[in-house]
């Protein structure tokens, strides 16, 4: 087999084969193909595309790349969330605690930033003490006793995707939905869990910019995993403005906390809440959404969910005090707000360059080298439809610097202000099941 003949292949939108398929994932990963080949290839990707049986080899072609998980020892149905990535999307953080105090068993395996959305590894870490780094038997035995562990996958989880990534995010092949779908699957199929729910984004701050694409990708997941034999749902959701109150990693973790006592605010706690019925009905914890969501209410009510996150924290090596006095959080030095120019509506959010914002104030990489500064980032005041004058705060910016222009202006530049309100969006597009 020749590299260079499955480049040609799918540049002239020809189906792959299975082993073609497992020919390049493999040399890819063992530096037999080199990066200007593996990059002519996936641009034909991109333009061209994969039917969902080459989709379903290639996840599995990543997936077999590494380790693989074996969580059969946990009793119960072992339960997961994923997101394909947004802006201020800390839902990660509430949720694991909230739904292991339902009794759920959660084994998270998450990521760090990518390009303009956040990571809630980062977010994590910026809990003095938090380690996200524990070896298999400390992921299953914390999963085990409290019931979910949060962790950064292992150097041999899916290492073709590791490479591939990397590759993507550097020749502009990331929004390319055969690409991602594999690379999510290929890391979530390895961490060995049962089911999964995804949060599949969708808007001007997702991978995926509109409805039909991101239902696209959504469909994708789900056939990948039930050909996998591993339960899926997918939710479309709203990724048009900031999700919640907050961007940058201690305040994303402050706003995580507010939620699990019951104080956050309402479309992160509603979509915590969506997102955590799912995953309690696929781990047959509850027998419907209803009951779902009031467990999950009651968790948040009664304390529990806050004492599990205390756990969690505790167990990794974390402050688990912050729960108590967020003060305790780093947070930057100086702030500074953007101010509205004139009276009206918002009617436009560049969520996609908030995040670059967050980002350039060091909450984010810009190199793959750089430290992330957990203290920095920005509180949202103002959201799609909210009524503004002159002079109110839109944003507050939370930075290690000093006052900023180009900072400002690039969040004012964020936002569109008009004199008529427009229409209020959804922040729950629809559900798909797998068939
Ligand atoms: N998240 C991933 O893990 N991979 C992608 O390609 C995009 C989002």
């Amino acid at each position: 087999m020749r590299m260079i003949d499955i480049i040609i292949k799918k540049r002239d939108h020809h189906e792959l084969t299975t082993d073609e398929i497992k020919y390049f994932v493999n040399g890819y990963t063992d530096g037999s193909i080199p990066d200007y080949q593996m990059s002519a290839l996936t641009m034909a990707i991109l333009l061209n595309g994969m039917n969902d049986r080459e989709t379903f080899d290639m996840a599995q072609a990543m997936l077999k790349s590494g380790d693989e998980l074996d969580l059969s020892d946990i009793k119960g149905i072992k339960v997961d969330k994923h997101s394909t990535g947004g802006v201020g999307d800390k839902i990660s953080i509430p949720l694991a605690p909230l739904v292991a105090s339902c009794g759920a068993k959660n084994p998270m395996i998450s990521g760090r930033g990518l390009g303009h959305t956040g990571g809630t590894l980062d977010k994590l870490e910026s809990i003095p003490g938090f380690s996200v780094d524990e070896t298999e038997e400390q992921f299953k035995d914390q999963v085990k006793e409290v019931g979910t562990a949060i962790v950064s996958a292992s150097t041999n989880v899916a290492p073709a995707d590791k490479k591939i990534y990397a590759l993507r995010d550097t020749t502009g092949t990331v929004e390319a939905i055969p690409l991602i779908a594999s690379s999510i699957m290929s890391k979530k199929l390895a961490s060995g869990t049962d089911a999964l729910v995804f949060d599949v984004k969708c808007g001007n701050g997702a991978f995926m910019k509109d409805k039909a694409h991101a239902e696209k990708l959504a469909k994708t997941l789900l056939a990948i995993g039930k050909q996998h034999g591993t339960k899926c749902v997918a939710v479309l959701t709203n990724m048009n403005q900031p999700l919640g109150n907050t961007v940058g990693n201690s305040l994303e973790i402050k706003e995580s906390i507010d939620i699990l006592k019951g104080e956050g605010p309402k479309d992160t706690t509603e979509l915590t809440l969506n997102l955590g019925s799912h995953m309690l009905v696929l781990a047959e914890i509850a027998k419907d959404l209803d009951e779902a969501r009031a467990m999950l209410e009651a968790h948040i009510k009664d304390g529990s969910a806050l004492a599990k996150l205390r756990e969690m924290i505790k167990a990794q090596g974390g402050n688990e005090k912050v729960v108590d006095d967020p003060s305790l959080l780093p947070l930057a030095k100086h702030q500074y707000d953007v101010k509205a120019p004139a009276d009206g509506y918002v009617t436009e959010i560049n969520t996609n360059e908030i995040g670059m914002v967050s980002v350039y104030l060091g909450g984010g990489r810009l190199k793959k080298s750089d430290k992330v500064d957990p203290g920095v980032g920005l509180i949202i005041h103002k959201h799609l439809g909210d009524q503004v004058k002159a002079g109110e705060s839109l944003v507050t910016v939370y930075s290690n610097q000093d006052y900023d222009e180009e900072i400002a202006q690039d969040v004012l530049n964020s936002y569109q202000i008009s004199g008529q309100p427009a229409p209020k969006e959804d922040l729950i597009y629809e559900v798909l099941q797998q068939d």
